[in-house]
Formats: C-alpha cells, sequence, structure tokens
C-alpha cells in the first residue's frame, strides 16, 4: 500500500518527484525498489525521516509499535503523519511519537490501478491548508471523503476498506455458476467482469439508486424477478449487511487490541 501511495504520489503536480523519500526496512525489498529511477530509497531512517515534511505510515497495524520506537528521537512537531494502518488510533500515534499533526487514513485496494477511495479525518492541530495539500496527494490514488471522526474511519474499512473482498466474493460465485452452467473459463470470465464494470458504469452515469436499476432489470414473472426473488427468500441483503458490520466491529475491536 505503501508503494501505491508512493506510485501515485510521484504523479502529482503537487510534489517534486526526486522529494519524495521511500524507507523499508526490507533489504530485497530496497534492492528491488532502487531499481526504479523515480524513486528514492533509503535503508536507514536517519537518512530520510529528519527531513520530511510530511511522513506516511504504511506498515502492518502489529508493526507499529516498533517502527514508534525507532521514529521517536528522528521525528519534530512541525511533521505531518499520515497513517493508513487500519485500527491505529490518531492519539496512539500522538503519544507514541509525541507530535501533534496526524492524519488517519482507509484506503482499498483498487488504489493500485488509480480506483482507491480513501477516507480520512484529521487531529485538530492540522491547518485547513495541510488538510487540502494531503487531500490532493490522497487523490492521486482514486477519490478520498473528509469524515468527521474516527468511528467513520473504522466504519468505512466495513464499506470500502474491505468492500472490494465483497465484490469480488460476489463475482467467484458468478463464476462458479457460469462454469458449471457449461461456459469455459474465459467465457465466464468476460461475462462476469463485463457484467460488473456495465452495471457500476450504468450506475454512475445517471441519479438512479441500485433498487431502482434492479427494478428496471426485472419484469414482473420474468429470469431477473426469479433470480432477485431467490436472494430474497436467502436473506442475501440482510447477511451483506451483517458482513460490513462484522468488519466494522472487528476494525474497532483491532484498534482496542493496539
Ligand atoms: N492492503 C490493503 O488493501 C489495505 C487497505 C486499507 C488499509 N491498509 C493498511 O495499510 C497498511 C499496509 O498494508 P500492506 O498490505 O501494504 O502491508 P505490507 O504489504 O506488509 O507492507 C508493509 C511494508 O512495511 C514494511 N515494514 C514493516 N515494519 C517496518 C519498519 N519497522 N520499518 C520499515 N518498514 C517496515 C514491511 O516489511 P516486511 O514485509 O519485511 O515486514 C512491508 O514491506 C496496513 O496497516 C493496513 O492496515 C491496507
Amino acid at each position: 500500500m505503501g508503494l501505491t501511495y508512493s506510485e501515485g504520489m510521484s504523479t502529482s503536480i503537487l510534489l517534486n518527484r526526486h522529494k519524495l523519500m521511500i524507507y523499508d526496512k526490507s533489504p530485497e525489498l530496497i534492492a528491488s525498489l532502487s531499481k526504479i529511477p523515480d524513486f528514492d530509497v533509503y535503508d536507514k531512517l536517519e537518512d530520510c525521516l529528519p527531513q520530511a515534511d510530511v511522513v506516511f505510515l504504511a506498515v502492518k497495524p502489529y508493526h507499529c509499535e516498533f517502527l514508534f520506537e525507532e521514529m521517536k528521537p528522528m521525528v519534530n512537531n512541525g511533521q505531518i503523519m499520515v497513517s493508513i494502518m487500519a485500527g491505529v488510533t490518531i492519539e496512539k500515534i500522538q503519544e507514541n511519537l509525541g507530535i501533534q499533526k496526524v492524519i488517519r487514513a482507509m484506503p482499498n485496494l483498487p488504489a493500485q490501478v488509480g480506483k482507491g477511495v480513501t477516507s480520512f479525518t484529521e487531529s485538530k492541530e492540522v491547518s485547513r491548508v495541510e488538510l487540502l495539500m494531503i487531500r490532493n496527494l490522497l487523490d492521486t490514488t482514486g477519490e478520498s471523503i473528509k469524515v468527521e471522526n474516527e468511528t467513520f474511519i473504522d466504519a468505512s474499512t466495513g464499506i470500502s476498506g474491505s468492500g472490494p473482498a465483497y465484490v469480488f466474493y460476489f463475482m467467484q460465485a458468478m463464476l462458479e455458476a457460469a462454469l458449471k452452467m457449461g461456459f469455459s473459463k474465459n467465457d465466464s470470465k468476460v461475462l462476469v467482469s463485463q457484467t460488473f464494470e456495465g452495471a457500476v458504469e450504468l450506475f454512475n452515469q445517471s441519479d438512479l439508486s441500485p433498487d431502482s436499476w434492479m427494478k428496471r432489470v426485472a419484469s414482473k414473472g420474468g429470469t431477473t424477478r426469479a433470480a432477485l426473488d431467490s436472494m430474497e427468500d436467502n436473506n442475501v441483503k440482510e447477511l451483506i449487511k451483517e458482513a460490513a458490520y462484522a468488519a466494522f466491529d472487528r476494525a474497532v475491536e483491532l484498534g482496542k487490541e493496539e
């Protein structure tokens, strides 16, 4: 995810590419990233962190304590920390690093193809101008929404953060049905992916809700109605909502475990 942001930000007109510094602890990753001409890669934190204005924190949540310990002697109060670590609170970052300006963001996987959505919120010490600048950087991987507080960061984990997996789950079910009906692997893939892409495009290009679109596709006594009735009978919509809440609850739980 850190690399995805680096790639996105390296295209930003706000940022001189050569001012983007990447640090990772893995020697293999550093060696492979060093071959990319666009990136300035560092293997020592002390060579990059002290002169950074904005720092993106993109390690797994369970690695953060170790990272904070390493970073603490090298950070200063003018720096803005942007954390994408699930469940790690702004307060925890402030306390562990002894700094004030923190933005907490929740991205999602389609950021890798410039179609991500990131929700974000900030500590009160971050100015409006700084927030605008960071938002522009986040937007290099797709779109962003500013949320009121950290509860919405955990909630967006349940919708957009984990959401791509729900879509893949639905896709997998349709692929399996297509294969069972006798389509080849390749034809099944085209049928399913084009159906998803087309439905999303229709949705994006109109003001209609998904419910209204369903009514347009499904006529009384028809094939689509038969499928939708089967889903309703099996309570599929409620189960999907429950799944989203399970992810939300887990994000809150992870924050407490931290
Ligand atoms: N992937 C997603 O779709 C997604 C969505 C929303 C939020 N997030 C959040 O994004 C964060 C990163 O996720 P990811 O999937 O990109 O994880 P990842 O692939 O494990 O990347 C983290 C990188 O940080 C390195 N690292 C660990 N500890 C370090 C340290 N002390 N100093 C420097 N580098 C260190 C890791 O090296 P090693 O591999 O050697 O440990 C690894 O290369 C997580 O906190 C996650 O909650 C991810």
